[in-house]
C-alpha cells in the first residue's frame, strides 16, 4: 500500500533550481530539469551539504559545502568526495503539483 504525498506545486519551482520539501519523516529536495521534475533526499551523502541549495548544471547537482556531485536523475556520485549515492523518489505530477509515493 503506498500513500502519495504532495511535495509542491510545479510553480514553485524554476526550471534550473531546486527547492527543500519536509514532509512527514522526510526531507527532500525538488529539482526541475527543464520541466522535469526529480525528487532526492536533500541531505547530502557526504556531510551538512543541503543539495536543494547546490549548484545545478544539467542533470547534475554540486554540494555547496565540499563540491560533491550527484546526478539528480539516478542519484549516483559524479564527483567526489561524495562516495554514497543519494537516495531518488520517482516524482509524479498531476493537475500542477509534484508528488512522490511512499
Ligand atoms: S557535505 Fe556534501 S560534499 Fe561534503
Amino acid at each position: 500500500m503506498t500513500t502519495r504525498i504532495k511535495l509542491c506545486n510545479t510553480d514553485d519551482v524554476a526550471v534550473g533550481s531546486a527547492l527543500k520539501v519536509e514532509t512527514a519523516d522526510l526531507v527532500l529536495a525538488v529539482f526541475n530539469l527543464g520541466g522535469q521534475f526529480y525528487v532526492t533526499d536533500d541531505a547530502c551523502t557526504h556531510g551538512p551539504g543541503s543539495l536543494s541549495e547546490g549548484y545545478i548544471e544539467d542533470d547534475v547537482v554540486e554540494c555547496n559545502f565540499h563540491n560533491g556531485q550527484f546526478n539528480i536523475r539516478t542519484g549516483e556520485v559524479v564527483a567526489p568526495p561524495c562516495m554514497v549515492p543519494v537516495k531518488t523518489y520517482p516524482a509524479v505530477v498531476e493537475d500542477g503539483g509534484v508528488y512522490i509515493e511512499v
